[in-house]
């Protein structure tokens, strides 16, 4: 800690200041990259199937929206207490699973590139034609890298000077091929798989670098003749698979935030229930613990609705952090929690650098400008790099948050200004979390004493 904390949280929406304490359980959203596969492979998949989703962000309702869209969806409720479920109606026969619209629909994706890219590989390769467009950001993230690829297979898909809007004509048989990538994608492996399903052949795509594999692990489950193997993902096609109802585990990338308050804080004792522990995320775990956080992780054997290990894990705060250095392979591991971990960083003793983590600037915002902008802006001692920053603590002060729409970046500052990283903090946009975290202002009223 670099500041004692105050008394207060928030006195109004997006104002957060230091928490006496953060005592509690969690129930955390569904994982963002597992429920966009759930509801999308089901809806291609052999028969209906059933998605339940704790806390669905509005990047999950995106990819719904656009299955709904479709017309793949039969029925989406949502309750009381944040759970929504979708009934898929299911796609054709398992020799030709299909999405059952696209005939010309503009599909809006918001803010979700997942969606986007994944929705561009389910559709390339069958009878379709369909408009992939999205929000302010989403239509500024580069988008070549699934339409190159894509139209070497055979696909008919147009962007917009690089960007979305998408034109997709599906084709069929699309050619299966050796894809080399140029970027470690699990957006752009997610989109080639799909289309190599609808291919002719075996379709082998060779990541430069580690990736999160849950269209792996989903399709597998499901049926679908894919395998990972190291950096490799082999796919036979053509082939279809079956539909299977599942419950989406809580998301490691929003619990996160929770383990960096618990990290940060001195009298913080959190415990998070049903998170999703795939071994490609939970990098967030272990740079805590290198950091010195004491953090304890209980595997639950029991869940067998969902091809993904889930788990609960305990924090308890009070140990003083060290610095740390994240370079090359294990950036991906903790992508999306590199915002989280420059407000550790900001805290602890030493000088941390984050290296190699260029694709930081093609996120949601540019995420090191706006994570460089903001830790100056709280009085830590920074410095820019090209592809990360160095970090050191400075002296804690009230800043006002810019986060250009970008839910991590208004996450990641709450929690410094919760935890005394920063002095309090007034959030431009505090309703951006909701994007992956509708519940994470509820959630952090809640444990804050
Ligand atoms: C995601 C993969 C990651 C991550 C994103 C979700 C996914 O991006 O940053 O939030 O669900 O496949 P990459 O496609 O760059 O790996």
């Amino acid at each position: 800690m670099t500041s004692s904390p105050g008394t207060g949280t928030r006195a109004r929406p997006g104002t957060v200041s230091a928490a006496n304490a953060l005592h509690g359980t969690v129930r955390l959203p569904a994982d963002k990259s597992v429920a966009h596969r759930a509801l999308l492979f089901d809806a291609m998949g052999h028969g209906g199937a059933e998605i339940r989703l704790d806390h669905a962000g509005a990047d999950v309702l995106s990819m719904a929206g656009a299955l709904r869209a479709l017309g793949a969806v039969e029925a989406l409720t949502s309750d009381a207490e944040g759970v929504t479920v979708v009934r898929l109606r299911g796609g054709g026969t398992p020799e030709a699973a299909r999405l059952p619209g696209a005939g010309g629909e503009m599909l809006d994706c918001g803010n979700a590139g997942t969606a986007m890219r994944l929705l561009a590989g389910a559709l390339a390769g069958r009878p379709a034609r369909a408009t992939l467009t999205g929000d302010e950001s989403l239509t500024a993230r580069p988008m070549e890298r699934v339409a190159v690829p894509l139209r070497r297979m055979g696909a008919v898909v147009t962007t917009t000077d690089g960007h979305a809007p998408l034109g997709i004509e599906g084709h069929r048989p699309l050619l299966g091929l050796r894809h080399d990538l140029p970027v470690a994608s699990a957006q752009v492996i997610g989109c080639l798989a799909l289309a190599a399903l609808a291919g002719e052949g075996t379709t082998t795509i060779v990541a430069p670098g580690p990736t999160r594999d849950h269209s792996e692990r989903m399709l597998a489950w499901l049926g679908a003749p894919i395998r990972r193997d190291g950096l490799t993902t082999t796919i036979e096609g053509p082939a279809g698979f079956e539909a299977h109802s599942m419950s989406v585990p809580g998301d490691i990338s929003s619990a996160a935030a929770w383990l960096v308050a618990g990290a940060l804080h001195p009298r913080a004792d959190i415990r998070l229930e049903g998170v999703g522990l795939n071994p490609s995320r939970t990098g967030i775990i272990e740079i805590l613990r290198e950091m010195g956080a004491q953090l304890e992780v209980t595997p639950d054997p029991d869940v067998a609705d969902c091809p993904e290990p889930v788990g609960n894990i305990t924090i308890r705060g009070g140990q003083p952090l060290q610095a740390i250095e994240i370079a090359g392979a294990r950036v991906a591991d903790v992508i999306d929690e590199l915002p989280l971990i420059a407000v550790a960083m900001a805290a602890a003793e030493g000088q941390s650098e984050v290296r190699d983590a260029g694709e930081l600037r093609l996120k949601e915002s540019d995420r090191i400008a706006l994570v460089v902008a903001n830790l100056v802006a709280i009085g830590a001692a920074v410095e820019e790099h090209s592809d990360g920053w160095l970090v050191s603590r400075g002296r804690p002060r009230q800043a006002a948050i810019r986060t250009a729409g970008d839910h991590r970046i208004a996450m990641a500052f709450a929690i410094a200004a919760l935890t005394g990283v920063a002095g309090s903090v007034e959030i431009d946009d505090p309703t951006c979390a909701a994007v992956s975290y509708p519940s994470f202002w509820t959630d952090l009223e809640a444990l804050a004493r």
